[in-house]
Protein backbone atom coordinates (compact mmCIF):
# COMPACT_ATOMS: atom_id res chain seq x y z
CA UNK A 1 0.00 0.00 0.00
CA UNK A 2 1.27 3.40 -1.12
CA UNK A 3 1.88 5.54 2.48
CA UNK A 4 -0.94 7.12 3.94
CA UNK A 5 -1.08 9.79 6.06
CA UNK A 6 -3.76 11.66 8.96
CA UNK A 7 -3.57 14.65 9.28
CA UNK A 8 -6.20 17.59 9.85
CA UNK A 9 -8.04 19.12 6.46
CA UNK A 10 -6.01 22.39 4.81
CA UNK A 11 -7.87 25.10 2.57
CA UNK A 12 -6.10 23.27 0.13
CA UNK A 13 -7.48 20.35 0.54
CA UNK A 14 -11.10 21.30 -0.37
CA UNK A 15 -11.82 20.85 -3.56
CA UNK A 16 -10.50 17.40 -3.30
CA UNK A 17 -12.83 16.61 -0.60
CA UNK A 18 -15.82 18.35 -2.13
CA UNK A 19 -15.91 15.67 -4.84
CA UNK A 20 -15.39 12.93 -1.52
CA UNK A 21 -18.22 14.02 0.21
CA UNK A 22 -20.37 13.63 -3.25
CA UNK A 23 -19.04 10.24 -3.39
CA UNK A 24 -20.21 9.79 0.27
CA UNK A 25 -23.98 10.95 -0.70
CA UNK A 26 -23.89 8.61 -4.06
CA UNK A 27 -22.89 5.98 -2.08
CA UNK A 28 -25.62 6.22 0.30
CA UNK A 29 -28.11 7.03 -2.33
CA UNK A 30 -27.38 3.69 -3.84
CA UNK A 31 -27.85 1.99 -0.58
CA UNK A 32 -30.99 3.39 0.18
CA UNK A 33 -33.13 4.34 -2.66
CA UNK A 34 -36.30 4.58 -1.19
CA UNK A 35 -35.28 7.61 0.88
CA UNK A 36 -31.93 9.32 -0.29
CA UNK A 37 -31.86 11.38 -3.88
CA UNK A 38 -28.55 11.72 -6.10
CA UNK A 39 -27.39 15.59 -6.02
CA UNK A 40 -26.46 15.65 -9.66
CA UNK A 41 -23.83 17.86 -10.63
CA UNK A 42 -22.90 20.49 -8.30
CA UNK A 43 -22.36 23.93 -9.12
CA UNK A 44 -19.43 26.32 -8.31
CA UNK A 45 -21.92 28.02 -5.36
CA UNK A 46 -22.35 25.13 -4.29
CA UNK A 47 -18.68 24.15 -3.98
CA UNK A 48 -18.17 27.90 -2.62
CA UNK A 49 -20.79 27.00 0.31
CA UNK A 50 -19.19 23.82 0.98
CA UNK A 51 -15.56 25.47 1.33
CA UNK A 52 -16.96 27.74 3.85
CA UNK A 53 -18.55 25.14 5.45
CA UNK A 54 -15.44 23.23 5.62
CA UNK A 55 -13.65 26.60 6.67
CA UNK A 56 -16.19 26.78 9.49
CA UNK A 57 -15.44 22.87 11.26
CA UNK A 58 -11.60 23.17 10.46
CA UNK A 59 -11.25 26.51 12.71
CA UNK A 60 -13.65 25.34 15.43
CA UNK A 61 -13.10 24.88 18.65
CA UNK A 62 -15.15 22.28 18.82
CA UNK A 63 -14.93 20.34 15.40
CA UNK A 64 -12.08 19.26 13.16
CA UNK A 65 -11.97 17.28 9.60
CA UNK A 66 -8.91 14.82 9.33
CA UNK A 67 -7.70 13.35 6.05
CA UNK A 68 -6.05 10.51 4.43
CA UNK A 69 -3.31 11.81 2.35
CA UNK A 70 -1.38 9.81 -0.04
CA UNK A 71 1.54 11.27 -2.86
CA UNK A 72 -0.97 12.72 -5.24
CA UNK A 73 -4.06 13.78 -3.17
CA UNK A 74 -7.03 12.93 -0.62
CA UNK A 75 -8.54 9.54 -0.33
CA UNK A 76 -10.29 9.77 2.89
CA UNK A 77 -11.99 12.02 5.43
CA UNK A 78 -13.66 11.89 8.97
CA UNK A 79 -15.68 14.76 10.36
CA UNK A 80 -15.98 14.81 13.89
CA UNK A 81 -17.89 17.04 16.70
CA UNK A 82 -17.70 17.49 20.19
CA UNK A 83 -21.19 17.22 21.80
CA UNK A 84 -22.95 17.42 25.18
CA UNK A 85 -26.32 15.69 26.48
CA UNK A 86 -28.41 18.80 27.19
CA UNK A 87 -28.89 18.51 30.84
CA UNK A 88 -32.11 16.62 32.13
CA UNK A 89 -33.46 15.45 35.68
CA UNK A 90 -33.54 12.54 33.68
CA UNK A 91 -30.60 12.11 31.70
CA UNK A 92 -27.01 11.03 32.81
CA UNK A 93 -25.13 13.01 30.47
CA UNK A 94 -21.91 12.57 28.39
CA UNK A 95 -19.77 14.28 27.00
CA UNK A 96 -19.46 12.36 23.21
CA UNK A 97 -17.23 12.99 20.03
CA UNK A 98 -20.07 12.79 17.02
CA UNK A 99 -18.97 11.04 14.26
CA UNK A 100 -20.62 12.74 11.00
CA UNK A 101 -19.12 11.67 7.84
CA UNK A 102 -16.31 8.96 7.34
CA UNK A 103 -15.40 8.11 4.11
CA UNK A 104 -12.29 6.24 2.10
CA UNK A 105 -12.80 6.30 -1.47
CA UNK A 106 -13.96 3.19 -3.11
CA UNK A 107 -10.41 2.21 -4.67
CA UNK A 108 -8.83 2.42 -1.40
CA UNK A 109 -11.15 0.54 0.60
CA UNK A 110 -10.20 -2.51 2.75
CA UNK A 111 -6.55 -1.45 3.66
CA UNK A 112 -7.02 -0.07 6.86
CA UNK A 113 -7.23 3.58 6.09
CA UNK A 114 -11.17 3.43 7.65
CA UNK A 115 -9.81 2.17 10.74
CA UNK A 116 -7.08 4.59 10.63
CA UNK A 117 -8.83 7.49 10.26
CA UNK A 118 -11.68 6.35 12.68
CA UNK A 119 -8.69 5.72 15.07
CA UNK A 120 -7.50 9.55 14.98
CA UNK A 121 -11.51 10.57 15.14
CA UNK A 122 -11.15 8.78 18.49
CA UNK A 123 -8.19 10.09 19.31
CA UNK A 124 -9.03 14.03 19.17
CA UNK A 125 -12.81 13.17 21.06
CA UNK A 126 -10.58 11.61 23.94
CA UNK A 127 -8.19 14.73 23.87
CA UNK A 128 -11.07 17.09 24.39
CA UNK A 129 -12.67 15.49 27.08
CA UNK A 130 -15.62 13.00 25.13
CA UNK A 131 -15.66 9.56 26.97
CA UNK A 132 -17.33 7.70 23.89
CA UNK A 133 -17.49 8.54 20.52
CA UNK A 134 -20.88 8.20 18.90
CA UNK A 135 -22.21 8.32 15.19
CA UNK A 136 -25.81 7.32 13.12
CA UNK A 137 -25.17 5.07 9.83
CA UNK A 138 -28.11 4.13 7.55
CA UNK A 139 -28.43 0.08 7.56
CA UNK A 140 -28.25 -1.48 3.90
CA UNK A 141 -26.73 -4.73 3.08
CA UNK A 142 -22.75 -3.65 1.88
CA UNK A 143 -23.41 -0.78 4.53
CA UNK A 144 -20.75 -0.06 7.09
CA UNK A 145 -22.26 -1.45 10.14
CA UNK A 146 -20.28 -4.11 9.91
CA UNK A 147 -16.84 -1.72 9.79
CA UNK A 148 -18.10 -0.09 13.21
CA UNK A 149 -19.04 -3.60 14.71
CA UNK A 150 -15.25 -4.68 14.42
CA UNK A 151 -14.32 -1.17 15.84
CA UNK A 152 -16.44 -2.04 19.08
CA UNK A 153 -19.51 0.28 18.14
CA UNK A 154 -22.57 -1.07 19.14
CA UNK A 155 -26.18 -0.10 18.70
CA UNK A 156 -27.54 1.91 21.98
CA UNK A 157 -31.14 3.42 20.35
CA UNK A 158 -32.90 2.47 17.24
CA UNK A 159 -35.62 4.42 14.86
CA UNK A 160 -38.17 2.15 13.23
CA UNK A 161 -40.45 2.99 10.68
CA UNK A 162 -43.52 0.76 9.27
CA UNK A 163 -44.90 1.50 5.42
CA UNK A 164 -48.93 2.22 5.61
CA UNK A 165 -50.49 0.03 3.59
CA UNK A 166 -51.76 1.83 0.41
CA UNK A 167 -50.05 4.93 1.52
CA UNK A 168 -47.06 5.32 -0.60
CA UNK A 169 -49.67 5.31 -3.32
CA UNK A 170 -51.14 8.45 -1.57
CA UNK A 171 -47.31 10.19 -1.57
CA UNK A 172 -46.33 13.14 -2.97
CA UNK A 173 -42.98 11.84 -4.23
C1 LIG B 1 -16.79 2.20 6.06
C2 LIG B 1 -15.45 2.61 5.44
C3 LIG B 1 -15.07 4.00 5.90
C4 LIG B 1 -14.38 1.61 5.87
O1 LIG B 1 -13.14 2.06 5.37
P1 LIG B 1 -11.99 1.00 4.96
O2 LIG B 1 -10.75 1.75 4.72
O3 LIG B 1 -12.49 0.15 3.86
O4 LIG B 1 -11.92 0.15 6.30
P2 LIG B 1 -10.70 -0.78 6.81
O5 LIG B 1 -9.87 -1.24 5.67
O6 LIG B 1 -9.99 -0.05 7.89
O7 LIG B 1 -11.55 -2.01 7.40
C5 LIG B 1 -11.28 -2.60 8.64
C6 LIG B 1 -12.19 -3.78 8.81
O8 LIG B 1 -13.55 -3.36 8.86
C7 LIG B 1 -14.36 -4.36 8.23
N1 LIG B 1 -14.99 -3.79 7.04
C8 LIG B 1 -14.65 -2.66 6.38
N2 LIG B 1 -15.51 -2.44 5.35
C9 LIG B 1 -16.39 -3.43 5.39
C10 LIG B 1 -17.53 -3.76 4.61
N3 LIG B 1 -17.93 -3.00 3.58
N4 LIG B 1 -18.22 -4.88 4.89
C11 LIG B 1 -17.83 -5.66 5.93
N5 LIG B 1 -16.76 -5.41 6.74
C12 LIG B 1 -16.07 -4.30 6.46
C13 LIG B 1 -13.45 -5.50 7.84
O9 LIG B 1 -13.42 -6.41 8.91
C14 LIG B 1 -12.13 -4.80 7.70
O10 LIG B 1 -11.04 -5.62 7.90
P3 LIG B 1 -10.56 -6.63 6.72
O11 LIG B 1 -10.50 -5.85 5.45
O12 LIG B 1 -9.22 -7.10 7.23
O13 LIG B 1 -11.59 -7.72 6.68
C15 LIG B 1 -15.51 2.58 3.88
O14 LIG B 1 -15.99 1.31 3.48
C16 LIG B 1 -16.39 3.64 3.27
O15 LIG B 1 -15.96 4.77 3.04
N6 LIG B 1 -17.64 3.27 2.97
C17 LIG B 1 -18.57 4.23 2.34
C18 LIG B 1 -19.02 5.35 3.26
C19 LIG B 1 -19.51 4.86 4.60
O16 LIG B 1 -20.27 3.90 4.69
N7 LIG B 1 -19.06 5.55 5.66
C20 LIG B 1 -19.44 5.23 7.02
C21 LIG B 1 -20.74 5.84 7.40
S1 LIG B 1 -20.55 7.47 7.99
Amino acid sequence: METVTICPAIPGDFEALARLYEEFHEFHVRGIPVRLRSLGETSEADDQQLFARLAEIVAGAGSTLFVARIHDGIVGLAEVYIREDDPAPGIIPRRYGYLQSLMVAEPYRRDGIGTALLGAAEDWARENGATEVQTDIWEFAGGPLLFYEKHDYRTFKRRLAKTLVGALLAAPW
